[in-house]
């Protein structure tokens, strides 16, 4: 299965794989719940275990390359010219701690600055969703696209609300409540990594969030490139791992969401 990718890629899939098979023996038991930067923003003893799994399981093999995760930070020995690692153990924290099957591994690979190899799982059901640069996207092994959807009025919206409550108080609530009374269905799953990775395969049209980390998006980003999709910030420029907003969608109602979106929100 994994033959048609590099080692750079194969690795993050069979780190995520096991990493995969750690959350899914912790989802449901009694694990240990604690609040990092506010009420909500809630962390599990297996968003640690996966994380350490993950990086054990890459440095073993290039102790060299550089990462940057969730739970742990910045490596100290970060070395610019070899491989920068982008991990969010369990992405959809919140819904694991709730008992809800909505959660995934996130994994990306970047070089001078640009992702080059990324992997979204989702452990549960088992959808392995994989992009390499200029390689496609693909779940499962089959390669996938972005939806064909041309008409805002039909289309199906996921977005994602910061926990950061300066931003709930502003109107950036508005952009959910102006879709919504256009009749549009938006969702909010609570892992931003599969919101992208649905966008990737045309589940959803398009997805927009603010204030992500780089580890909700790196790999997500290069899944919606590689399947044909649009990534932006909401002034239209491309959005990197580093921005503060992000809009990506199938790439034919990209500027009619950026406008509904910029008709709106006025970023401070
Ligand atoms: C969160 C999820 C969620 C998004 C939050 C993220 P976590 O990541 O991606 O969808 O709305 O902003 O922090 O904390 O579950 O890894
Ligand atoms: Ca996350
Ligand atoms: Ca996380």
């Amino acid at each position: 299965m994994m033959n048609q990718f590099n080692e750079i890629t194969n690795l993050a899939i069979k780190s995520a794989i096991e990493a995969g098979k750690i959350l899914e023996e912790g989802f449901g038991t009694n694990f240990q719940i604690y609040s990092k930067e506010g009420r909500n923003n809630l962390v599990t003893e297996f968003d640690k275990k996966s994380e350490n799994y993950i990086i054990d399981s890459i440095l073993k093999i290039f102790p060299n390359h550089s990462i940057l995760a969730e739970e742990s930070g910045k490596s100290k020995s970060f070395n610019s010219d070899e491989i920068l690692w982008v991990i969010d153990p369990l992405d959809g924290t919140v819904n694991f701690a709730h008992n809800l099957p909505i959660f995934s591994v996130s994994i990306a690979a970047v070089k001078n600055n640009e992702i080059i190899s990324c992997i979204i799982y989702h452990p549960i059901l088992k959808e392995l969703f994989v992009a390499e640069k200029n390689n496609g996207s693909y779940l499962n092994n089959k390669k996938i696209q972005v939806s064909k959807s041309n008409n805002l009025e039909s289309s199906f919206l996921v977005t994602g609300f910061p926990y950061d409550l300066e931003i709930q108080n502003s109107n950036y609530l508005d952009i959910f409540k102006n879709f919504v009374s256009m009749g549009i269905p938006v969702r909010r799953l609570g892992s931003a990594a599969l919101d992208l990775a649905y966008v990737a395969n045309g589940r959803f049209d398009g997805f927009w969030e603010l204030n992500l980390k780089p580890w909700d998006v790196a790999a997500g980003i290069l899944i919606v490139q590689e399947a044909g999709g649009t990534v932006t910030q909401f002034d239209g420029t491309t959005s990197g791992i580093y921005d503060n907003s992000i809009l990506a969608t199938n790439n034919h109602l990209h500027k009619s969401i950026l406008k509904e979106i910029n008709s709106i929100w006025i970023s401070k």
